[in-house]
Formats: structure tokens, C-alpha cells, sequence
């Protein structure tokens, strides 16, 4: 990566990624939608280990959304199947790089195998200290929002809870991404300009860059391009622009 010297003052400490677009780049290629999504594999691991050279505290991958069960049952069915390949492949050299590999999003519905190689790699790399890696799965930012909401009326019977006592920070501390900082930058590829009911609740102050660059040729190169749009912004919190430093 270029002039890496001015890239790492004002780095996004948490970078959250919509990999959007390989079934189109498959499709333009003339192939199956499947070629896409291996593609896309090889590209993420390509960002993963962009993020860990540049000094990247944590990311967050959106992998399958509450929404992608909707999809064809062999496109499910071949996603899935790529998960718990890619996990087999990659998990060790994961593990190398000192990545904290963990998941985020509704377990119950995917398959037994899934969900035990999904904690067998959050085991092995629990001690990492490196990248802060977060992969959804099944998630959906509404899921998350409801099942914290679940668990706080779960504390509402079991310890008292009243209502007075659910603050932001106690409803924050109920959901997915409660031990990580919330996003600095979203990035979304592949040209659409939404949110897709990912991180609803850590987004609310992140930076947002889209590009049209489609999942499986975004490459670290792209990702630089996208840290520098992001140390450009002025974040401002709501305050005016003498006080735009990030509220305690
Ligand atoms: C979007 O492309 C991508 C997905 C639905 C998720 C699949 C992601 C990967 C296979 C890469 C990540 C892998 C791991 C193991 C973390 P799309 O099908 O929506 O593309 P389109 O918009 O062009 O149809």
C-alpha cells in the first residue's frame, strides 16, 4: 500500500463492509452466480489482511442477511456450503495472523455443522489480540435491536429491571457488536446506496462510502482510497465544528 506514512494518522479504528455485488460480476463474466461468491471469498481475505497491515482494530463483514434466507434454496444451500469451507481453509492462517475471529446474527437457523466449526473458530483465535474480526451471519440490524429489547424484558422479570433503568448504554450493552467501538466507516459495494438493514443501531454516526466496484474486485487498493475519503469528513456528532471531537 502506498505512502502508508500519512494513511495511518486518523485511521477508522472499526470498519464495517456491505460486500455487495458477486453475482453480478459472476454474471458479467458469463458464469454462475457461485463463481461470484468464491470470488468474493478470496477478496475478503484479501481486505481482512489489508485491514490487519494497516492497523485496523476491528471490521465487520456482512456475510448473509436475515433477508438472504429469501434467496433460491441452491443459492442458500451453496453460500452455506462455502461458509464451512471457507472456515475449514481459512481459520488457521486466521489464527496465524493473530485474528479474533467472531460471529454476529441468529445461529438457531443454520446447520449444526455450521454452527460448531462458526464456535470451534471463535474458540481457537479467542486470545488473538490482533484484527477484531466480526462475520454476519444470519443477522439482520432489526434482529439485533429486537433480541436486545428480549433480553432486556428478560431482566425486567428475572432481576427488576424498571423502566427508568433502560438507558441507550443498557440496551447498547444487549446487543451484537456491545464489546467493540461502533463503526468510524461503512463501506457498501456494488453500487447501491443503502443500508440493507445492517449495523441499524452502531450506525448512527459512522461515515458512509459507497462505491461501484463490486465485492470480488475490491482489493486493498480500494479500501485505501476509501480510509482517505473517510480522514477528509469532519465528524461532528451533532455539535457544531468547534466541538467535533468524538463525545465521551
Ligand atoms: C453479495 O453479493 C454477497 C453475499 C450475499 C454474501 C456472500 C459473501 C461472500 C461469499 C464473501 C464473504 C465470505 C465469507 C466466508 C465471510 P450478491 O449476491 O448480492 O451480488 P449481486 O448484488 O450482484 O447479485
Amino acid at each position: 500500500m502506498s505512502d502508508k506514512t500519512t494513511i495511518t494518522e486518523q485511521l477508522p479504528r472499526h470498519i464495517a463492509i456491505v460486500m455487495d455485488g458477486n453475482g453480478r460480476w459472476a454474471e458479467r463474466r458469463g458464469e454462475r452466480r457461485n463463481a461470484g461468491h468464491r470470488a468474493g471469498v478470496n477478496a475478503t481475505r484479501r481486505i481482512v489482511e489489508a485491514c490487519g497491515q494497516l492497523g485496523i482494530d476491528a471490521l465487520t463483514l456482512f456475510a448473509f442477511s436475515s433477508e438472504n434466507w429469501q434467496r433460491p434454496p441452491s443459492e442458500v444451500g451453496m453460500l452455506m456450503a462455502l461458509f464451512i469451507e471457507a472456515l475449514g481453509r481459512e481459520v488457521k492462517s486466521l489464527h496465524e495472523k493473530n485474528v479474533r475471529l467472531q460471529f454476529i446474527g441468529e445461529r438457531s437457523l443454520l446447520s449444526e455443522k455450521l454452527q460448531r466449526k462458526m464456535s470451534d473458530s471463535e474458540l481457537l483465535t479467542a486470545a488473538n489480540g490482533g484484527l477484531q474480526l466480526y462475520v454476519a451471519v444470519s443477522y439482520g440490524g432489526r434482529w439485533d435491536i429486537t433480541n436486545a429489547a428480549r433480553r432486556l424484558v428478560e431482566e425486567v422479570a428475572h432481576s427488576g429491571l424498571t423502566p427508568g433503568q433502560v438507558t441507550e448504554e443498557r440496551l447498547h450493552q444487549c446487543l451484537a457488536l456491545a464489546a467493540v467501538k461502533d463503526p468510524d466507516l461503512f463501506i457498501r459495494t456494488g453500487g447501491e446506496h443503502r443500508i440493507s438493514n445492517f449495523l441499524l443501531w452502531n450506525l448512527a454516526y459512522t461515515e458512509l462510502y459507497f462505491t461501484d466496484a463490486l465485492w470480488p474486485d475490491f482489493g486493498p487498493a480500494d479500501l485505501e482510497l476509501a480510509v482517505r475519503e473517510y480522514q477528509q469528513r469532519q465528524r461532528r456528532y451533532g455539535r457544531v465544528p468547534q466541538q467535533h471531537e468524538e463525545p465521551g
